[in-house]
């Protein structure tokens, strides 16, 4: 079953083009985008909508923490996420005309559900699920639903499902954007592109395998390590982080680069490496500076930059260069060395990867 992959989540990251091939097949012959994709009545909800609700936990938060840079800057609409067991224990202020999105690769996470069933409570029933199970519990609770087609995800740590999960976001995205009248054609025809050619472009990035590879062997035996990002590339440093931790038991956190200064900063010596995420986007200056105290401080860089990001290598700072800029949906291209390298630590401690200690794949239980 594992074929040529030696754990199921090296073949779950191998498979990304054809998952994301796979989820994204309505687009695929050259269609323009329907609400339709969410369900037959998708149209009139979305066309209602005028704030979004996501919740979700461990890495489908992070996802949603993708999709609010991406609902509040391309389909001007209003965002919160929130982790679902924080949801749906505090008080919060209803709105029957949110749009509550539930993000789960399972269906079935406890405190994902409970938050859902919390928020149809309070008199929100505008719901969406992006789910990966199609007979899960939270499917059936959902006015809405999007089925990702990542396919069976066996590893414990999230891979495919994520980057799946980020497609249907961004199709939901451009969906509000369009009934809102912020889409033109070309824009739409654009983004459309960049979606098909998502499997290639991610297929290019799964070359860079060996290099991050030799990167994972120098800093397996570290026992923290600092994942920074800016704008929607920070969720994808958590994620990073998550990733690391999860697997290798590597003490990894993640700060937006701006908040530096604000904390973090105090704990960069030598033995600290610090894992950028910097593509060529509009906050790559302030990226670059961020990096710089860094380095000021002796700490060893590692730099997921892309085409056009210009950063020197020098001593203490490695550049990995992504084969291409990627725009709006970059996020789903940063991820996946991220992947790949908390893959190759793990490996290298020599931890159980498909199963790491203390965790289950579903969290059935609160
Ligand atoms: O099935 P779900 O997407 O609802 O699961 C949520 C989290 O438990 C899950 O993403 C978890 O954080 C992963 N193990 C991360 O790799």
């Amino acid at each position: 079953e594992l074929g040529q992959y030696r754990h199921y989540m090296q073949k779950e990251i191998f498979e990304q083009p054809q998952a994301l091939g796979n989820t994204l097949e309505m687009i695929a012959g050259g269609n323009t985008i329907s609400p339709q994709v969410f369900g037959a009545h998708a149209g009139d909800v979305l066309g209602a909508t005028r704030r979004v609700l996501i919740i979700a936990c461990g890495t489908s938060f992070h996802a949603g923490l993708v999709a609010r840079y991406w609902l509040e800057s391309i389909a001007g609409i209003p965002c919160a996420v929130e982790i679902a067991s924080e949801y749906r224990y505090r008080v919060s202020v209803a709105d029957p005309e949110t749009l509550v999105v539930v993000i789960s690769q399972s269906g079935e996470t406890a405190d994902t559900l409970a938050a859902l069933k919390h928020a149809k409570q309070l008199g929100m029933d505008k719901t969406l699920a992006i789910c990966n199970v199609p007979e899960s519990a939270i499917v059936r609770e959902t006015a809405l639903r999007f089925i990702t087609r990542a396919g069976p995800e066996i590893g414990v740590a999230s891979t495919k499902a994520f980057t799946t999960q980020l497609a249907a976001l961004a199709l939901l995205t451009l969906a509000l954007a369009k009934i809102n009248d912020r889409l033109t054609a070309d824009d739409e025809n654009t983004y459309l592109t960049a979606l098909r050619h998502l499997p290639v472009a991610v297929t290019k990035v799964l070359e860079l395998e060996p290099e991050i590879e030799q990167w994972a062997q120098r800093f397996a035996s570290k026992q923290h390590a600092l994942f920074l990002g800016r704008g929607r590339h920070w969720p994808i440093a958590m994620e990073g982080a998550l990733k690391l931790k999860e697997i290798s038991y590597i003490h990894a956190e993640s700060y937006a680069a701006g908040e530096l200064k604000h904390g973090p900063l105090a704990l960069v010596d030598r033995d600290m490496p610090v894992i950028a995420v910097a593509p060529a986007d509009e906050l790559l200056e302030k990226l670059k500076s961020n990096l710089q105290e860094v380095r000021a401080r002796g700490g060893e860089l590692y730099v997921f930059a892309d085409a056009g990001s210009e950063i020197p290598e020098s001593d203490g700072v490695h550049i990995l260069h992504m084969p291409e800029h990627y725009g709006m949906l970059s996020p789903v291209l940063h991820v996946i060395p991220l992947q790949l390298l908390s893959y190759h630590a793990a490996l290298v401690k020599g931890t159980d990867v498909d199963k790491p200690r203390n965790l289950a794949k579903s969290v059935t239980v609160e």
